[in-house]
């Protein structure tokens, strides 16, 4: 029986359909216990024909949930309802790097914030013995406020045999896949690092480094044939960074970076906003470890004159959640439900020390602080601008937010994401009227 918005499997309500892949749908559901919206994969439509099959993903899946980290969406738990297999994951509020990918390519600094996002995330579960296996852009996740948070952690190894004994590999799945896997060997953690590299390539591009119309000869490329230098396909490349993804894309594994770390370490010290316009913000990164202990308790007495002594719990949790204290101050803003109160919040927190992100990127930043803005105006730009650029407004708002230095470099970073310059001069008339 196929499942339904309104619907009810086990403890869950499901509430909407937050995407289709591979293996199965992904709702948006309720956990009727806890209350608390959770996304719901569900695995596998029928586990009577397989129950061996099905045991061997839940110990797997089960590995993955330990996996706690700020870009790992996290897995909350995976289960059999009604003879399916589901997994149950945090809910990201955001879109997939696929969808963003649809719109072209990313801007270099913002690339670079993904990437560094991205490693770090691999870099802490290869530590922990567990390689990704399926970097792809469906399973990159950019949440509201910018962070990346990478899913379908390690499940592509089970997922493969799957794949298999159906109609064969997916030319998708091919598309991201290192040469070692192509060939079913033994992967570690440079094949994420080479799916990765396909990942920059085409984040920096806009195209794919492969251009094959058949399994077959997405197989033959992966396997023999270097693509194009990425700084001919897009001559705003720098020549490290060209350098640095082709590293990545070496078809020897021992002539790629060995770690996720070494990888990371390389884009770091490219410092590529250098080579792009000024004035495009570079995305926060989040970095809990740099975050004061100082900072978050200024914030937990401004939060509690607001909503008293439940403050102390939302600051922990967000700390948890979120690296900058910019990030962690939106979070906690939106715990406040009278705007105006919100809006005071938000004025008297930005008197927080320096956001310790600006030096956690690639990028180097103008040391001034972003200005903050009032939640109301930007929910009416983000609506104004999702007419023309459609969901993805609400991303690209967040990340402009957060870094924009004034109203007018706010502004004009979100209209230079509308392509018509009659549309990008009609949006400019809303923000002024916004003022
Ligand atoms: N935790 C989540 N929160 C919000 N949306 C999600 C979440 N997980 C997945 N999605 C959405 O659902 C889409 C499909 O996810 P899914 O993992 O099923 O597909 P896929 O990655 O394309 O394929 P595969 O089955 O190979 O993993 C994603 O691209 C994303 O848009
Ligand atoms: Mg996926």
């Amino acid at each position: 029986m196929p499942i339904r918005v309104g619907d009810v499997l086990g403890d869950y309500q499901v509430t909407g359909v937050l995407g289709r892949g591979g293996m199965g749908k992904v709702f948006r559901v309720r956990n009727l216990v806890s209350d608390r919206e959770e996304a719901m994969k569900v695995v596998l439509p029928d586990l009577a024909e397989d129950p061996a099959l099905a045991d061997r993903f839940l110990r797997e899946i089960k590995v993955h949930a330990s996996l706690q980290h700020p870009n790992i969406a996290v897995l909350h738990t995976a289960l059999r309802i009604e003879s399916r297999l589901v997994m149950i994951m945090e809910l990201v509020d955001g879109v997939s790097l696929e969808e963003t990918l649809r719109q072209g390519p990313v801007e270099l600094p913002v690339a670079a914030g993904y990437l560094h996002q991205i490693l770090t995330a691999l870099a802490f579960a290869h530590a922990r013995g567990v390689i990704h296996r399926d970097i792809k852009p469906a399973n990159i996740l950019i949440d509201t406020s910018g962070a990346v948070k990478l899913t379908d952690f390690g499940i592509a190894r089970s997922a493969g045999a799957v794949h298999l004994t159906g109609t064969g590999l997916a030319v998708g799945t091919l598309a991201y896949m290192s040469p070692e896997q192509i060939r079913a060997e033994e992967v570690d953690a440079r094949s994420d690092v080479y799916s990765l590299g396909i990942l920059a390539y085409e984040m920096v591009t806009g195209a794919h480094p492969i251009q094959a119309d058949t399994q077959h000869a997405m197989m033959n490329a992966q396997l023999n044939v270097m693509p194009r230098d990425p700084a001919r396909v897009n001559p705003r490349v720098p020549r490290a960074l060209a350098t640095a993804i082709m590293r990545a894309l070496a078809k020897d594994a021992s002539q790629r970076f060995q770690t996720a770390l070494e990888f990371r370490a390389a884009l770091r010290a490219i410092g590529v906003e250098a080579a792009v316009a000024p004035g495009i913000p570079a995305p926060a990164v989040p970095s809990p470890t740099a975050v004061r202990s100082v900072e978050l308790a200024q914030l937990e007495a401004r939060l509690s004159r607001a909503i008293g002594p439940i403050a102390g719990r939302l600051v922990s949790t967000a700390a948890r959640r979120y690296g900058t204290i910019s990030e962690i101050r939106q979070a906690l803003a939106s715990e406040i439900e009278d705007p105006k109160e919100r809006a005071a919040f938000l004025k008297a927190a930005s008197g927080t020390t320096t956001d310790p992100s600006a030096t956690a990127t690639m990028a180097t930043r103008p040391p001034s602080a972003p200005v903050v803005f009032d939640p109301a105006v930007l929910d009416r730009l983000t609506q104004a601008l999702a007419e023309y650029i459609g969901p993805i407004a609400k991303v690209v708002v967040a990340r402009a937010a957060r870094t924009a230095r004034s109203a007018e470099e706010f502004e004009s970073a979100l209209a230079a994401e509308i392509a018509s310059p009659a549309d990008r001069q009609r949006f400019l008339a809303v923000c002024a009227s916004n003022r």
